[in-house]
C-alpha cells in the first residue's frame, strides 16, 4: 500500500515528507525532484514571495545511487527564509541564555506578535476554536499551501514510478483563470509538458492565456484576488484501475478525494462531470465501437471522452480526465473585514503578503497529486516489490485481456 505523509511549517525550518510502499529500483536522481519543485514555482500571478523562497531539497532515505530501495523515502524542503524565523518558529520554550522566546517584550518586537484578526477565508478562525489558540500564527503556518511543495516532491517519485512501470503520463493544465475559460476541445497531451513549463498561464492556448494575464492584472490593480479551475489528464492507464465494488475503492472517488486535499480546492469533476448532468443520456456517455481486431483480439474505441475515462469507479483504458475549482485567494490586499478576538472590536484582517492567483502552481500540484493517487490504485491492482516486478505483472495482465482499447 502506497502511503506518504508531509509535517512542518510554512515558516519552519523545513518542510519534511515521506512515502512508503514505492516498489524498488525507480530510477530518481534528486534533480528530478527539485524540478518538480520549480516547476511549482513558476508561474503568472504569483507574489514576491516565490522569488525568495528557494526550495533547498534534500533526500534522506530510501533511495541508493539513483534508485529507490523499496524503503521508505524520506526527504526535507529546507526553509531558505529560516534565519529571519528562529524566534517566532522556535522548537523550544526558551533560547540558548534561558529567555523566554514568548516574553511580551520580545513577541511585541515584529513577526513574534500575536495575530488576533481572522481572515475570512483562511483556515485561521476555526482553527483557533478548534486547537486553543489565542494567536493565528500556529493556525496559518500548517494550513498555509506551502505545505503543498512537499506532495510535489513526494508525487515526483509516484510521477516516475508511473512513467518507468507504465509508461503512463500525467499532464496538468489551467483551464480557467476568473471569468477566463479555455474553449472546450483543448485537452494538454504529454508532449505539450514542456511548452506548458514555459507558459506563464500553464495554459495551452495562447490567446486564452494572455485573456488570462490580463485578468490578473486587473485585480491587481484593484487590490483584489482571483480564483480558477485546473484539469489533470492521465494517459496510459490500463483498464481495471480502482474498482466498483466498494465506495471507497472506486478511483473516482479516491481522485475526488486527493484533489480537495489540495487547500483551497472547492470543487471537483471527472470528464464532463457538472456539463454532463444538463444533457440528455442520449448524448452523455461514451458509445462504444468495434475498430477492427488484432492477433485474434477485439479493438474497441469510443465515440466521445464525456466520461474522463472512468466508468463504474474504474479506468476505462481511456485517458483518464478530472477538474479542481480554486476558490480566490482568501488573502485579499483591500482587507476583508473580521473581528479582533483580543479587542473583540471590529477590525480589517492581517494581510500576509501573498499571491494574487495561485492556479498556475495549483495546475502542477494537482498534477503531482493525482500521480500519488494513482499510484496508490495501480500498486493496490498489481502489486510489485520491484519496478520490473510491476512492468511484469501489468504487462501479463494487459497480455490476457480480450480486448484492446485504442
Ligand atoms: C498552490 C497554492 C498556493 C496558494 N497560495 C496562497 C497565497 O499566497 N495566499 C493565500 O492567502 N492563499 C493561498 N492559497 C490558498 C490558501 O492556502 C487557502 O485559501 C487556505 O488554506 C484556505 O483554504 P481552505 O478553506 O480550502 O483551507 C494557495 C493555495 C494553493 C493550492
Amino acid at each position: 500500500m502506497l502511503r506518504w505523509i508531509t509535517s512542518g511549517e510554512s515558516h519552519g525550518k523545513a518542510l519534511v515528507g515521506v512515502i512508503d510502499g514505492l516498489p524498488a529500483g525507480v530510477e530518481i536522481e534528486p534533480e528530478t525532484v527539485a524540478h518538480a519543485l520549480e516547476r511549482r514555482r513558476w508561474g503568472y500571478g504569483r507574489g514576491a514571495r516565490m522569488k525568495f523562497e528557494q526550495d533547498a531539497l534534500e533526500i534522506l532515505g530510501g533511495v541508493r545511487h539513483g534508485r529507490t530501495l523499496g524503503s521508505p523515502v524520506s526527504l526535507v524542503i529546507g526553509n531558505s527564509e529560516w534565519p529571519k524565523w528562529t524566534e517566532v518558529m522556535a522548537v523550544s520554550a526558551v533560547d540558548d541564555e534561558g529567555r523566554r522566546y514568548d516574553e511580551p517584550d520580545r513577541m511585541a518586537r515584529g513577526r513574534g506578535q500575536a495575530l488576533t484578526r481572522p481572515r475570512p477565508g483562511h483556515a485561521d478562525l476555526a482553527g483557533m476554536l478548534k486547537y486553543g489558540f489565542d494567536d493565528i500564527r500556529p493556525v496559518l503556518e500548517r494550513a498555509s499551501a506551502r505545505e503543498t511543495a512537499t506532495r510535489v516532491a513526494l508525487g515526483a517519485f509516484a510521477k516516475e514510478l508511473l512513467k518507468q512501470a507504465l509508461g503512463v503520463d500525467v499532464v496538468g493544465h489551467v483551464v480557467g483563470c476568473g471569468s477566463v475559460a479555455l474553449p472546450e476541445g483543448h485537452y494538454a497531451r504529454p508532449e505539450d509538458a514542456s511548452r506548458l513549463d514555459a507558459e506563464p498561464m500553464r495554459c495551452i492556448d495562447p490567446e486564452t492565456s494572455a485573456r488570462m494575464q490580463q485578468e490578473i492584472d486587473e485585480y491587481r490593480a484593484a487590490g483584489d484576488t482571483l480564483g480558477g479551475v485546473v484539469e489533470v489528464l492521465v494517459y496510459g492507464l490500463p483498464p481495471g484501475i480502482g474498482s466498483y465494488v466498494h465506495g471507497d475503492r472506486r478511483l473516482d472517488a479516491a481522485l475526488g478525494e486527493a484533489m480537495l486535499g489540495i487547500q483551497a480546492i472547492k470543487g471537483v469533476e471527472i470528464g464532463d462531470g457538472f456539463t454532463t448532468a444538463t444533457r440528455p443520456g442520449s448524448r452523455a456517455h461514451d458509445e462504444i465501437e468495434k475498430a477492427g481486431e488484432r492477433d485474434g483480439k477485439l479493438v474497441i474505441r469510443r465515440l466521445s471522452a464525456r466520461a474522463g475515462g472512468i466508468e463504474g469507479g474504474m479506468s476505462t483504458g481511456e485517458a483518464v480526465r478530472l477538474r479542481a475549482a480554486l476558490k480566490p485567494i482568501s488573502s485579499v490586499p483591500r482587507a476583508l473585514s473580521t473581528v479582533d478576538v483580543a479587542t473583540k472590536e471590529p477590525a480589517s484582517a492581517i494581510h500576509q503578503r501573498s499571491d494574487v492567483c495561485a492556479i498556475v502552481p495549483t495546475a502542477v500540484v494537482a498534477e503531482y497529486v493525482t500521480a500519488l493517487t494513482v499510484a496508490r490504485a495501480v500498486l493496490e491492482k498489481f502489486g510489485g516489490d520491484s519496478v520490473e516486478e510491476l512492468r511484469r505483472n501489468v504487462q501479463a495482465y494487459v497480455d490476457g485481456l480480450g480486448v484492446v482499447i485504442e
